[in-house]
Formats: C-alpha cells, sequence, structure tokens
C-alpha cells in the first residue's frame, strides 16, 4: 500500500464522511504552484487550494512572517487586547480598497476580521441588517457564499446543503445574469431581463423597504465562473441606491489579484457599500475581512460582531506579508497575463472540441464549461469528471465549479512561471482531446 493510499484509508476510519473528498490526492508539502504527494510525486496546482494560494505556496515572506509573529503573540483575542497585527491589516485593508471617501473624522472605510469567508459573509449579512433595520436578503443562483447555516441559505447548489435544514428566512433567490459567449441571449438582453426581474420581485415577491441587502459574487466562484455583466452590476448599485438596500460584493474567491485586481468591483465601475474578503488574503492561513462604508459600519451594536479568534495575529501577520508581496511581484498584472494565456490555450481547445460550451472568466479566473455535443441544457459531468481524474494521473490537479460539475475552473498561484502554465495546459488540452475523442468514438459506436 502507498503512503496516499494509506493516508486515504485512515482519513476514512476517522474523518467524518461529509467532510467532502474531490480525489485521493494526498498532499505532503507544497511551493509556488507545485503540489507534493505522500509518495513524493509532483503536480502542477491549478487549484491554489481552492483559489487560496495566488502568492504561491509557502511564498518565504511570507513563511518568515509567519515564524516571526508566532514568536512574539500566538493569541489575545481582540476582545480582550487591541494588537499590532489586527489594526495594522485594518489600515492596509482600508487604505488598498476604499468603499467611501474619507472625511475630517477619518476613513471613509472600516473593516473587522474573522476567521473563513463564510464567517465573513455572515457577518456582512448582520451588519447590512442592523445598518438597514430591515431583515430580507436577495442572493442568485449558483451563488456560493460557505457552508455555515445562514452563509449556507445563501447557497445555490443543493448538494451543499441536503438535510441541513430548515434554512435562515427571509432569504430570497433571483437568477444569476448568465451570459455565454457562443450561444444563448446577448449580453444586452440578460441584463435588461435581470435588471426587471429585480424590479419585478420588488412588486411580486419582497418589498424592497424590507431588503436589507442583495448579496453578489460578480464572478461566481463555485457557481460556474459566470461574469456579471458591467451593467447588471451597475443597475443593481442603482436599484440599492434608490431604495437603501446594501449592496454585498463577496470577493472571497475573486479578491487579492486573482481577476487582476485587488478586488473584482474594481472592473465594474461600481463600489459596495460591503463586502467580503478571504481566502487568498491570507496566503495560507485562516483569516477573513468585512469592509464597508464607515457610515454603515457605525451604525452597528458593539459586542454584536466578533469571536474569540477572528483577526489571529498570526494569521494577520500573514496576511499583511501577502498584500506586500502581491504588490511587490505586481501580481495583479500578472493575473492579467495569466488570464490572457489561459484563455487563448481553452479557445484553441474549444476551436478544437465539440463538446466544450463556452470559455469565460475575468482575469487569472478562467474556466472551460463542457456539455453534451456542445449543449448548455446537456452538462457533460461525466466527462469532466475523468477528465480531472486523468489530468491528476497525468501530473495536473484541477477541480471542478458550476451547480452540473460541468465547467473546469482554473485558480492556480498567480506566481506560477510560463512554463509551468503552459506545462500544465497542455496536459489539460491533451487529457481533454483523449477523452473527447473516446466519447465520439463510444457515440459512434452506440
Ligand atoms: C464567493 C465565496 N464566498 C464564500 C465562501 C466560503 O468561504 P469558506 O469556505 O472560507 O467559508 C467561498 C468559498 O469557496 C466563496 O467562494
Amino acid at each position: 500500500m502507498t503512503r496516499s493510499d494509506d493516508l486515504i484509508r485512515r482519513r476514512d476510519r476517522v474523518v467524518c464522511g461529509g467532510v467532502g473528498r474531490l480525489s485521493d490526492l494526498t498532499v505532503a508539502n507544497a511551493d509556488g504552484a507545485t503540489l507534493v504527494d505522500a509518495d513524493g510525486r509532483e503536480y502542477i496546482d491549478f487549484a491554489g487550494g481552492i483559489g487560496v494560494m495566488n502568492v504561491g505556496h509557502c511564498d518565504p515572506d511570507v513563511v518568515a512572517a509567519i515564524r516571526a509573529q508566532a514568536g512574539t503573540l500566538l493569541h489575545a483575542s481582540v476582545h480582550v487586547g487591541t494588537y499590532e497585527p489586527y489594526i495594522a491589516l485594518c489600515e492596509r485593508l482600508v487604505e488598498l480598497m476604499p468603499h467611501a471617501p474619507d472625511t475630517a473624522a477619518g476613513p471613509g472605510t472600516k473593516a473587522m476580521l474573522v476567521n473563513s469567508g463564510a464567517e465573513a459573509v455572515e457577518n456582512a449579512i448582520k451588519i447590512a441588517r442592523q445598518a438597514t433595520g430591515r431583515s430580507a436578503v436577495i442572493c442568485f443562483t449558483g451563488g456560493f457564499h460557505g457552508r455555515t447555516l445562514l452563509a449556507g441559505t445563501l447557497t445555490s447548489k443543493v448538494n451543499y446543503k441536503l438535510g441541513c435544514g430548515p434554512y435562515a428566512p427571509e432569504v430570497y433567490r433571483l437568477p444569476y445574469p448568465v451570459v455565454r459567449a457562443g450561444s444563448g441571449p446577448s449580453e444586452a438582453e440578460v441584463v435588461a431581463r435581470e435588471l426587471d426581474r429585480l424590479r419585478s420581485a420588488f412588486r411580486d415577491t419582497v418589498a424592497p423597504g424590507d431588503v436589507a441587502a442583495i448579496i453578489i459574487e460578480l464572478v461566481q466562484g463555485e457557481g460556474g465562473f459566470f461574469v456579471a455583466p458591467r451593467a447588471y452590476v451597475q443597475g443593481l448599485r442603482e436599484l440599492c441606491d434608490e431604495h437603501g438596500i446594501m449592496l454585498i460584493i463577496d470577493e472571497v474567491q475573486t479578491g487579492f489579484a486573482r481577476t487582476g485586481r485587488w478586488g473584482a468591483f474594481e472592473h465594474y465601475g461600481v463600489t459596495p457599500d460591503i463586502s467580503t474578503w478571504a481566502k487568498s488574503m491570507g496566503g495560507g492561513l485562516p483569516i477573513s475581512a468585512v469592509m464597508g462604508r464607515a457610515t454603515v459600519m457605525d451604525r452597528v451594536t458593539p459586542g454584536t460582531l466578533g469571536g474569540t479568534y477572528g483577526g489571529n495575529p498570526v494569521a494577520c501577520a500573514a496576511a499583511l506579508a501577502t498584500i506586500d508581496k502581491m504588490e511587490s511581484l505586481g501580481l495583479n498584472e500578472r493575473a492579467e497575463q495569466c488570464g490572457a494565456l489561459i484563455r487563448k490555450r481553452f479557445e484553441v481547445i474549444a476551436s478544437e472540441t465539440r463538446e466544450v460550451v463556452d470559455v469565460r472568466g475575468l482575469g487569472a479566473m478562467m474556466a472551460i464549461e463542457f456539455g453534451e455535443g456542445g449543449d448548455p441544457a446537456r452538462p457533460a459531468t461525466a466527462l469532466v469528471k475523468q477528465i480531472i481524474t486523468t489530468c491528476r494521473e497525468d501530473g495536473l490537479v484541477v477541480i471542478a465549479s458550476g451547480t452540473e460539475s460541468n465547467t473546469i475552473r482554473v485558480l492556480a498561484p498567480i506566481v506560477i512561471s510560463d512554463t509551468l502554465l503552459e506545462k500544465g495546459l497542455s496536459i489539460f488540452a491533451a487529457t481533454v482531446s483523449r477523452h473527447t475523442r473516446d466519447s465520439a468514438h463510444a457515440v459512434s459506436g452506440s
């Protein structure tokens, strides 16, 4: 039995099966954009621990900052005593991504720190509810906001929450403005249709005066990397302003250089009232943030937010070092380059493969969708599973996305070299070609 087999066997014995396992991959150590399994086998990493490792695995400056902080202060709890790394990180965040102009009274933006994306989302909703005095929240099909009970209610995909109800009340879901380049209605048609639908929802589903927040991912992470049209998001902003609704942009997966900006919202000419951040912000340590307009954040009652570990000093030090490193490496520009390279290769695959439905994404957040005969209504879930398995056998780790798991997404560390990225994309292209050839034979032979 290999070490990997043994590790999986031990996992199955003691780890609750509810903790999803995408494959039998094991991981012993990692560096940059490379993973090494328990048997010493190397893989090119296109998953980045689900979008966490934009700055690369074990970046030496991030590791040094973690080591230094670990020897100084491991934990205090910000409720008990104020410590420098928490404050320095909040200062850095509000300076990096202001949500409102500063005034004579102070910064126009405030932040708070917690531990995970789901926790950031929970707190964002609590802030919006307190700031507006309203309870309803509007979210979207295909949205993913975490697995805790309120965040899980906001999450769309049923498989992530089977049997976990009752879910939180006062959550309303509308269709996400899905646009595919090669098929379906045009972007302008989708924008008009979905903004109309929201206006109708204010008449037939929930009164706008009862709505605390609309929460949206500008590029759906788990939902299949659909990119919200710019005009739609601008329309949302206008409707939120008209009705005093908080626009919450969930940047947990899109944030920190993934789309070529610190936040995807910077592509849209729109600023959220409240935003949520996690994943790549911590360079690999668990930390998340909620940011918001100071006038909104100041309406929250002391004691209603927080938690024992939120903004742990070591995680704050990691986040500060990660942001510095992203800045010094020009990771936003690098994300644009990686994204262009991935898009080019995906488009070649699309031109050669009947089963490709769409290639889409923003910056280095790129995906390719598969459907039987190229039909979006017939998701090629089994094919995608085969592609992922064969890629792994050939040394490339990729993961699926989409409600039907028929999309393959790239969340590779953005520090990946062109050579490694090309190598990974070549493995991917060869695998797609092999499996779609196989499936063509199967179809013609049946
Ligand atoms: C957009 C978005 N929001 C929230 C979450 C939940 O984050 P976490 O898994 O850290 O709770 C995720 C996780 O994938 C996400 O992609």
